[in-house]
This record gives C-alpha cells, structure tokens and sequence, in this order.
C-alpha cells in the first residue's frame, strides 16, 4: 500500500506556541491569535512543495534570475467551525487564495461527522486544495471532507492540523494516500469522549468562548 507524507513540524516557534495553546489557563483572545500564528508557520511548511519556475527580473543594478510559484492556484477550505479559525493564517500568507466551507460537526455519540454546508470555488479542480482542520481526532469528518473536495473535483490536497492522533492520521492515509498531512505535533491518541490527549480540548470552544 502507498503510505501518504505526514510532516510533524519541529520548530521552537511552534513547540512554543503549541504549549501556550494547550495550556487550559490560556484565555479565548489569545487562544485565537496563537492559532493564527501556529496556522502561518504550518502553512509555510504545507506550501514548500508548491511548484515555481524561473523568471527574469530586473533590479535597480541588473537582470537577474529569480523565482516565481507557477501551475496551480490555491483554495482554502477550512472544516467548520473550528477550521475558520485557522484561515487568517493562511491568507496572511496566501492573500489571493479562494476559500471554500465544509460544514461538519461530529455526533458527540457515534463520532460519525454529519455534512450541513458545502460552498466550494467552483475552479477547485484547478487549484492546490489546503484543507484546514484543527484537530485531526478519529479522522471521521477530516476523511469526509476530503471525500467532499474530491467529489468537486480537487486533485491536489494538502492537510493542515495543529494536533493529530496516530489513528487519524492511519485513517487519513488508508483512505487517501494522495492526502499530505502537515501538523505542529502527533499526540498519543483519543480518551474514551473521542478528545485528543493530552490535546488542547475542543478547539471550537476555546475559539469562540463556547462551551
Ligand atoms: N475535536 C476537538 O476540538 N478536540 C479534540 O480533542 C478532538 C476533536
């Protein structure tokens, strides 16, 4: 069987920010702006593959060689709710980027993710797909999200998680090896409520101040 990329970034950066986000006494505000900024540094990661082609340029001095990123554009989808959290970051970097929605939750009883929205770029097909969600648990709606974007006709996905379990991660690639996942850190697994531990919580409550 393939086995798709995982990227486990190590950076002081992100083993910084990562502990500020775990840490149950950090307030919503800065819950949010650390997930921001964690979300910049993944995507710096997550778009190194991207592909760039040679161009000549003129500076005060001199022509010069340098590079441009060429092929595809970019669509981000952040998984609602808590995905949206992490879009800044990305179109910090990526300002011209299309953003689509994937309306998951997932049913607190049987952890199955339940679709109530999908509004996509309709050129999905044509663009570099980064598909936003927080905390890769079961790997339930993160799959069927990317069924989703698939199905649109996405060919090209890359994940973007702060936290993933090795099972989600295992159930990512069964599915879809084609899928790179880049996360800040791969915790130890799910507790008995589908929470990743030791995790951060329910990253859309700490978001948007909910409980
Ligand atoms: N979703 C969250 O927000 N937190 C978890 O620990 C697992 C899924």
């Amino acid at each position: 069987m393939t086995t798709g990329v995982v990227v486990e970034v190590d950076h002081p950066l992100v083993r910084h920010q990562l502990g500020l986000l775990r840490d149950v006494t950090t307030p919503t505000q800065m819950f949010r702006q650390l997930v921001n900024e964690l979300t910049l540094l993944l995507t710096y990661e997550a778009t190194k593959t991207l592909a760039d082609e040679a161009v000549e340029i003129e500076t005060p001095l001199e022509r010069m060689g340098a590079r441009r990123i060429s092929g595809k554009k970019v669509a981000v989808c952040p998984i609602l709710r808590a995905g949206v959290g992490m879009l800044d970051g990305v179109l910090s970097l990526i300002p011209g980027a299309r953003v689509g929605f994937i309306g998951l939750y997932r049913d607190e009883e049987t952890l199955q993710p339940v679709e109530y929205y999908v509004k996509l770029p309709n050129d999905i097909a044509d663009r570099d797909v980064l598909l936003l969600d927080p905390m890769l648990a079961t790997g339930n709606s993160t799959a069927a999200a990317v069924v989703t974007v698939k199905e649109a006709g996405a060919t090209s996905i890359r994940l973007i998680a702060l936290i993933a379990t090795p099972e989600g991660i295992a159930r990512i690639h069964a599915e879809h090896p084609d899928v790179a996942i880049v996360v800040a850190s791969i915790d130890r697994g799910l507790n008995e409520k589908g929470y990743i531990v030791p995790g951060l919580g329910d990253a859309g409550d700490r978001l948007y101040g909910t409980k």
